[in-house]
């Protein structure tokens, strides 16, 4: 049985959600973010992992660049944003203050999607907001893992979602997304084990979780890609 149609049509559909509509619509968030809801997201980073001058990092379903403009204010760090909606690349694109970013067009969890960078590219990969909408959660970690250097990390912040936090044109999407409405903070760093990750942390966000803005508790897991090669059974 297909329980869920394929990840061709899940893309498909992806793609024309993120209208310009919509795009517009999460841009105007994006931009009402403060400096103080940036030091938080960066606090509750910071007692998790320090970025270190020169780190290479990949913001995965990187969107309108929430993340890439909270870790630009980290100097040294080299940026690269990968992500699939052309509506969301032109918003990342017109932001003066993410003009050195390397942004790249694509997907990141199929088999398929792994030739997109090369093996070892990056220190960091980094998503917020991206988990719970992955078709293929495993294959989005495996690409990862291959696209790390050794002793890479990972920070995947996410949030504690409800079915119905999945209104309107995205409600359909529930039952075809693994993580869609997972209320638990388990089952990220449990599949990321499964690709041959090491976890270092999983958390509540407390620092943006206190902000008046927050809307949804969030969660940050940090996991590391293993040095040795006694992991490559998982490649
Ligand atoms: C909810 S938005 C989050 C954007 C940004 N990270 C943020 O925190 O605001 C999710 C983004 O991931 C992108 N996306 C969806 N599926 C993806 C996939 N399989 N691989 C990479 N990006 C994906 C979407 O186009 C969208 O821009």
């Amino acid at each position: 049985m297909n329980w869920r149609g394929s990840q061709a049509e899940s893309r498909r559909r992806y793609l024309v959600k993120y209208d310009a509509e919509e795009v517009d619509r999460y841009d105007a968030w994006l931009l009402q973010r403060t400096r103080e809801d940036e030091d938080a997201c960066l606090a509750d980073i910071a007692s998790a992992f320090q970025f270190q001058p020169g780190m290479s990092v990949l913001d995965v379903g990187a969107g309108a660049g929430t993340l890439c403009r909270t870790l630009a204010l980290i100097p040294g760090l080299s940026l690269t944003a990968l992500e699939p909606s052309p509506a969301m690349r032109a918003k990342l694109q017109a932001k003066h203050e993410l003009q050195d970013v390397v942004v790249v067009d694509g997907f990141c969890d199929s088999d398929d999607d792994r030739l997109l960078f090369d093996q070892a590219a990056f220190d960091v990969i980094v998503s917020r907001q991206l988990a719970n909408g992955l078709f293929d959660p495993l294959a989005a970690f495996r690409n990862w893992r291959d696209w790390l250097k050794p002793g890479g990390s990972v920070l995947l912040i996410d949030g504690l979602f409800d079915r119905t936090d999945w209104a309107g044109r995205w409600q359909e999407e529930v039952d075809v997304l693994p993580q869609s409405a997972c209320r638990t903070m388990a089952m990220v760093p449990y599949l990321l084990e499964q690709v041959g990750f090491q976890i270092e942390s999983v958390g509540l966000m407390n620092a943006t979780n206190a902000m008046s803005s927050a809307t949804v508790v969030r969660y940050l897991v940090v996991a590391s890609k293993p040095t040795s090669s006694i992991r490559s059974r998982f490649v």
